[in-house]
């Protein structure tokens, strides 16, 4: 199973702060941003990923995250976006790297407490599968359609939501997806949409979901949303040290304090 970190765009709802860096490298809490997907995916035992970049600030994130062996990655890939074509256009950069393997795939801003472990291991081949959180503001994401407990469709940021819940940034995929890609329309925003990808295997009957019991933040959509995400690791990091911590990323961050990283 491989894994992909979509962190491409100019990140511009984040502007002034993103106008000097990439919103993956903003700090959460006592890190870049970028290293509580890393984490989620690493946790979940996937060993090589492939991290889609874009936009001015490319090259920070090999100077940060290296090859990645450091950070309990066998391999540590990276593309680039050249334009925000949305969240597919991304992921159709994984094709050559996924080939006829499964891939989990997370968006760079969302932060996840807890571990996808599970979630991956439950996966059942040849179908999607997906994370869904009940939100108060459906209307601001990717919300399914449910008929009984199947999905039916799934409707990006609609106005009259016909369910609570949040489509979440985590998706796993048969190499199918690329198909599924490449037969996509831009949509009204001009965008390869991966709500677009989710509904074809929802329509297909092949889609399954799992809600996510933890706690969830999608740190790039607004300052607001980014602030809550802060507040909420650091409350979360005072509690519990070891959160979001692994034996790797200690040890490459008190190399990095003492100078030697
Ligand atoms: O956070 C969950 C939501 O993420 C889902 O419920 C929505 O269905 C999904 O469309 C997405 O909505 P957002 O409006 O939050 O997407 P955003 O444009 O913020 O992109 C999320 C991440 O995807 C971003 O941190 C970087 C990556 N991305 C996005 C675009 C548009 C790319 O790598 N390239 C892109 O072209």
């Amino acid at each position: 199973m491989k894994g992909v970190i979509l962190a491409g765009g100019l990140g511009t709802r984040l502007y002034p702060l993103t106008k000097i860096t990439n919103k993956h490298l903003l700090p959460v809490y006592d890190r870049p941003m970028i290293f509580y997907p890393l984490y989620t995916l690493v946790e979940a035992g996937i060993k090589e990923v492939l991290l889609v970049t874009g936009g001015n600030f490319a090259g920070e994130f090999l100077r940060l995250l290296g090859d990645g062996r450091k950070l309990g990655l066998d391999l540590l890939a990276y593309a680039y976006q050249e334009k925000e074509r949305g969240i597919a256009d991304a992921l159709w950069l994984a094709k050559d790297f996924v080939q006829d393997d499964t891939v989990v795939v997370i968006l760079g801003d969302n932060i996840l407490d807890g571990s996808i472990k599970r979630f991956v291991q439950s996966y059942r081949k040849g179908r999607a599968k997906i994370l869904l959180k009940e939100v108060d503001n459906p209307s601001e994401y990717g919300v399914p359609r449910f008929e009984a407990d199947r999905i039916v469709e799934i409707v990006e940021k609609p106005a009259n939501p016909p369910s609570r819940y949040a489509v979440m940034g985590v998706y796993i995929y048969p190499a199918t997806v690329f198909e599924i890609i490449a037969g996509l329309k831009p949509s009204s925003r001009g965008e390869l949409e991966i709500s677009d990808v989710n509904d074809r295997y929802a329509k297909e009957g092949l889609l399954d979901y799992e809600i996510w019991d933890g706690w969830w933040g999608d740190a790039g959509s607004s300052i607001a949303s980014y602030w809550e995400v802060n507040k909420y690791v650091e409350r979360r990091k005072r509690d519990d040290p070891t959160a979001w911590e692994l034996p790797e990323f200690v040890t490459y961050f008190e190399d990095l304090r003492n100078n030697s990283g």
